[in-house]
């Protein structure tokens, strides 16, 4: 039994993508379309505190998680561990259960290391769920299940004859993971992988991928192209040999995408490093649906709320 379901087989967490039983990735995925295409918003969350607990920066994940929050009707913390106690050396377990004790019930974690928000979920009291935002370079699956609705209305739910390729820095991308795990099991027809090899991960992260390092011959046909932040923050020095050398090997132009299927997508998970890994005319152009990967991380965030605290 996985740590985020319980022994009824309901939510209790949201960990991980590797664990979770392709049905209740189904099921979230429904409810969130059906949130994307406008269902009614209950107060499934009224008078219930949810924090979201961010150790490491973010825009789009903390924001959007607040926002599904005030949907279902919660009330909403905003804890910054550079304006909080932890700056006084007050440990990351000692803050958890202190908002606990205040009677928080939903905490959205994410953290520097791999395994720490899994770690607190070891700790959480009946009734408190923690949803993972993302730790070190281990897992985001709030990012894998918003990509996956993503990818379902583009390209239907049928991916078993989807060609996805996957680009850039693997190595540190905890999304990569994530989307692996999930294209995995939403039986994805074929899953290509390309990087520099200083940027791919030698571990089994992998397994079941067509892996190059050629991008022109990795993007021939294919139906989506994700393309993944340079994590330059978790880089240790001499991975990439210039950020030129970069855009030039591993950048996606508008002329490099006219390989793909004439209808392909671009996605892009957030932060651009717009001009290293991906143009503007490609970021900004009519086969980028990073836009929309935003939007339905709302609607994604709110049923993974729903499921685990209402
Ligand atoms: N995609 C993503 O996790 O973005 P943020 O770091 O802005 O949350």
């Amino acid at each position: 039994m996985s740590l985020q379901i319980d022994e009824n087989g309901r939510l209790r967490h949201l960990l991980d993508l590797a664990t979770l039983p392709v049905t209740a990735m189904d099921a979230l995925l429904r409810r969130a379309q059906a949130f994307a295409d406008g269902a009614q918003v209950s107060d499934a969350l009224s008078g219930r505190a949810v924090c979201t607990l961010f150790f490491e920066p973010s825009t789009r994940t903390r924001l959007s998680f607040q926002l599904a929050a005030q949907r279902l009707g919660a009330q909403i913390l905003n804890f910054d561990a550079s304006t909080s106690s932890a700056t006084k050396g007050e440990t990351d377990l000692d803050t958890f259960r202190n908002l606990q004790a205040m009677g928080v019930r939903g905490f959205v974690v994410r953290h520097k290391a791999d395994g720490a928000v899994a770690a607190l979920a070891q700790a959480t009291a009946p009734g408190v769920a923690i949803i993972n935002a993302g730790d070190g370079r281990s897992h985001h699956p709030s990012q894998g299940l918003l990509d996956m609705l993503t990818l379902r209305q583009a390209k239907g739910e049928d991916f078993s004859k989807l060609k996805v390729v996957i680009v850039g820095d693997v190595k540190h991308s905890r999304v990569a993971r994530s989307d692996l795990h999930a294209l995995r099991a939403l039986g994805c027809g074929e899953i290509r992988v390309c990087g520099p090899a200083t940027l791919l991960p030698d571990d089994d992260t992998l397994h079941g991928c067509t892996v190059t390092g050629d991008f022109d011959a990795a993007l021939n046909g294919v139906d989506v192209a994700m393309m993944l932040r340079l994590q330059r923050e978790r880089m240790v020095e001499g991975l990439v040999a210039s950020l030129d050398d970069y855009h030039r090997d591993y950048g996606l132009t508008a002329v490099r995408l006219r390989r793909a299927a004439a209808d392909a997508i671009v996605m892009h998970p957030g932060p651009m490093n717009r001009g290293i890994e991906i143009t503007d005319e490609v970021a900004d152009g009519p086969q980028s649906w990073v836009l929309r990967q935003v939007a339905n991380g709302v609607a994604v965030r709110m049923a993974v709320l729903e499921a685990v605290l209402s």
